[in-house]
C-alpha cells in the first residue's frame, strides 16, 4: 500500500507512521503546505520524497485544492494520510479521495471538531479526552470513525499537558488504523466503519 503524508507542522505523528515500519506499507511522499514545516526535513533525511506546495500562492482552495490532488496523485497513493495538515479541504478534493483519505483529531469525536480542542474540553470539564481517526468527508472532524483512544484528564491539567497525554495515544493509533487499512480490514457499511477480523 502506497500512503501520502500531508503534514503542516512538526510532523510527529507521520515520524510516527514511518517509525512503525508497517510491512505493507510505503510511504511514496511527505507533502506541506508550508516550506518551514518541521517534518519535512525529518522525511528527507531518512530518504523520503518531500514536496512544498505552498496555498499561499494560490488565489482559493479551489485552485489549491486541484494543485495538491495533481500533486499527490503523482505518487499514484492507495491512501492519503492527513497528519497535521492544517488546511480545510474542498468537497471536490475530498470526493475524489473518498474512503482511501484518513485523518486524525485530537478529541473524541463527535464532540470538540476544529481547533483549540483540548483547551474546550478542559472548559468543560470533561473527565476523559481522547484522539479520534476517521475517514475524511466533506464535512470537517465528521466522517467515518475507525480508532478512538482514550485517556483521563486531570485535575490539573492545562491544555498543554493534555495534548502531550493525548499526543502519546495518537503515535499509537494512527500507526495501527494505516495498518488495518493496508490490510484491507476497514470495511465502511452505511456510514460507519467495520473492521474485519484478520482472516476475513
Ligand atoms: C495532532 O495533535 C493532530 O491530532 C492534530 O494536529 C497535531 C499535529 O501534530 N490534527 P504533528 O504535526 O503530527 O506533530
Amino acid at each position: 500500500t502506497n500512503i501520502v503524508i500531508l503534514i503542516s507542522g512538526r510532523g510527529s505523528n507521520m515520524q510516527a507512521i514511518v517509525n512503525a515500519a508497517i510491512p505493507e506499507v510505503r510511504v511514496a511522499a511527505v507533502i506541506a503546505n508550508r516550506a518551514d514545516a518541521a517534518g519535512l526535513a525529518w522525511a528527507a533525511a531518512r530518504g523520503i520524497p518531500t514536496a512544498v506546495l505552498d496555498h499561499k500562492a494560490f488565489a482559493g482552495r479551489e485552485a489549491f485544492d486541484a494543485a495538491l490532488a495533481g500533486l499527490i496523485d503523482g505518487y499514484m497513493p492507495d491512501l492519503v494520510v492527513l497528519a497535521g495538515f492544517m488546511r480545510i479541504l474542498t468537497p471536490g478534493f475530498v470526493n475524489r479521495y473518498a474512503g482511501r483519505l484518513i485523518n486524525i483529531h485530537p478529541s473524541l469525536l463527535p464532540a470538540f471538531t476544529g481547533l483549540h480542542t483540548h483547551e474546550r474540553a478542559l472548559a468543560e470539564g470533561v473527565k476523559f479526552a481522547g484522539c479520534t481517526v476517521h475517514f475524511v468527508t466533506a464535512e470537517l472532524d465528521h466522517g467515518p470513525i475507525i480508532a478512538q483512544a482514550v485517556v483521563p484528564v486531570a485535575d490539573d491539567d492545562t491544555p498543554e499537558t493534555l495534548a502531550a497525554r493525548v499526543l502519546v495515544e495518537e503515535h499509537r493509533l494512527y500507526p495501527e488504523a494505516v495498518r488495518l487499512f493496508a490490510q484491507r480490514r476497514l470495511v465502511i457499511e452505511a456510514g460507519r466503519v467495520r473492521v474485519a477480523g484478520a482472516a476475513e
